[in-house]
């Protein structure tokens, strides 16, 4: 194959895996917060191609960033009393008048990139909107161990009301790492902390950090997905207190609601794209705490269903069903969520005419860790409460090894001439599977 025709392949089936991710993520909210060097004047082209794409595609965007590198180049020599302590500048009066040079430079060179475009690309000419103000109120950060931090500040309130009005008529919200008081103060905020409160105010989908470096466990190994509490622990392992300060970050805007913190690399061009449209990522997923749900599937939940079923499909117990077969039945699943992990799943298939009046229950599993509490009864409560919402009166099901299961939850076996004529075609006889039924009043 040429070398044309190979890369459109892999174009192709790039795309395809991408699709389900493109419309998981359409109308989401996603913050990002990012280091002075993303917004520098060499780089700032890739990221503005990323927002202008991810807007495409119909996200809306909350863009934060820092100027900490910037302020160290410029204060470094004039000013020694504004260092870095703890993590946290104190700002003196000459660095927050840097702070706010720096952060008009950085939104002028924005609303310019994003004015004209993707130059030299299909898409050139498209436009974004970018919309900064006051939606970030603060409070003094105050004196610390003997410390005064001066001009350095703490968010206060987040006005999300206005941020998501402005969302929602499409343009791209810049927070600067900049707080306004009631009395007319201004204050230096920590980017970090102004993207965490935004997401939470927000109920944001999605908090993305960009990062140095990824957390790494003890054995040096890059932590690929942690529930908050775990990540609380790795925090710990670690004396760099950047990394710590965006872990902590994370965990509580998990903590407050927001459902999926990342991590990406800031050095790596494509690691935010890759985060967001493959299956394997390329990052560090922060999901919260400990807690379980019963939840519709969405499409992040494939990767945690094979998981699940693997064992299952192995044994015999479950029919194998493929990756793509499972995220095109997605929105057929119910799941049930463990402190980030899928423990249980179930899955109910209406026909799409439902001319007969009946569904089918399937791929019913719970992990053996997990069994004997009730969770499969819950997932099968809830598929037919769906199953009677969509006028549904009879619910079939093929069991290998459960059969007195769902004899205990009111089914009875029937023969597989019971089957719709449809069903029956796809019977598989080696299986020799027992067909239930179940009516619903
Ligand atoms: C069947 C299964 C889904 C039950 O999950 P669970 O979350 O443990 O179910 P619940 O907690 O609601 O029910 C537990 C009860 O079911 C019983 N049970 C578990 N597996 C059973 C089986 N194969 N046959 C009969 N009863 C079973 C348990 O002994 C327990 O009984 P108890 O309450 O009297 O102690 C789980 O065992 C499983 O994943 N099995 C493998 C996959 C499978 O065969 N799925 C069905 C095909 S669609």
């Amino acid at each position: 194959m040429s070398n044309t025709a190979s890369n459109s392949t892999d174009s192709i089936a790039w795309f395809r895996e991408a699709s389900p991710y493109i419309h998981a993520h359409r109308g989401k909210t996603m913050v990002l917060c990012l280091p002075a060097s993303m917004v520098a004047p060499e780089r700032i082209d890739t990221l503005v191609a990323d927002l202008i794409l991810l807007s495409h595609l119909g996200l809306q965007l909350v863009l934060c960033f820092g100027l900490r590198s910037e302020l160290d180049a410029q204060l470094t020599s004039s000013d020694q009393s504004a260092s870095v302590v703890d993590d946290r500048r104190i700002t003196t009066d000459a660095a927050l008048t840097a702070l706010l040079q720096s952060a008009g430079d950085v939104r002028a060179r924005l609303e310019a990139q994003l004015s004209q475009g993707l130059p030299n690309t299909p898409m050139s000419g498209t436009h974004l909107s970018v919309c900064s103000g006051n939606f970030i109120s603060a409070q003094p950060y105050g004196i610390h161990n003997g410390v005064d931090y001066l001009h350095t500040g703490t968010v206060r309130h987040v006005n999300a009301p206005t941020i998501n009005s402005l969302l929602e008529s499409g343009q791209l919200v810049v927070l600067p790492p900049i707080g306004y008081s009631p009395t007319g103060d201004i204050f230096n905020v920590k980017t970090e902390e102004i993207a965490s409160e935004a997401a939470i105010a927000l109920n944001a989908d999605k908090l993305v950090y960009f990062v140095d470096q990824l957390p790494v466990d003890e054995a040096g190994t890059v932590i690929r997905q942690a529930s908050s509490i775990e990540m609380n622990a790795a925090a710990l392992n670690t004396d760099n207190k950047k990394i710590v300060n965006t872990l902590n970050c994370s965990v509580q805007s998990c903590k407050r609601g927001v459902a999926r913190v990342h991590l990406v690399e800031s050095n790596k061009p494509d690691a935010l794209l890759k985060e967001l449209f493959t299956r394997d990522g390329g990052g560090t997923l922060v999901t919260a705490g400990l807690w379980e749900s019963i939840r519709q599937a969405q499409i992040q939940d494939v990767g945690g269903i094979i998981k699940l079923i693997e064992p299952m499909q192995q044994n015999g117990s479950l029919v194998t069903r493929s990756r793509e077969q499972l995220e095109l039945d997605i929105d057929s699943f119910m799941v049930c969520e463990r402190d980030g992990m899928i423990v249980a799943c179930a899955a109910l298939f209406i026909p799409s005419d439902n001319a007969d009046g009946y569904a089918q229950i399937a791929c019913v599993a719970t992990h053996e860790d997990y069994q004997g509490a009730g969770r499969a009864d819950k997932l099968l409560l809830a598929l037919e409460k769906r199953a009677r919402t969509a006028n549904i009166t009879r619910i079939l099901l093929l069991s290998t090894r459960a059969a007195h299961w769902f004899i205990q939850r009111g089914f009875n076996e029937v023969g597989v001439d019971t089957l719709p004529a449809s069903q029956q075609s796809l019977y598989n006889a080696q299986r020799n599977s027992k067909v239930f039924e179940k009516l619903l009043k």
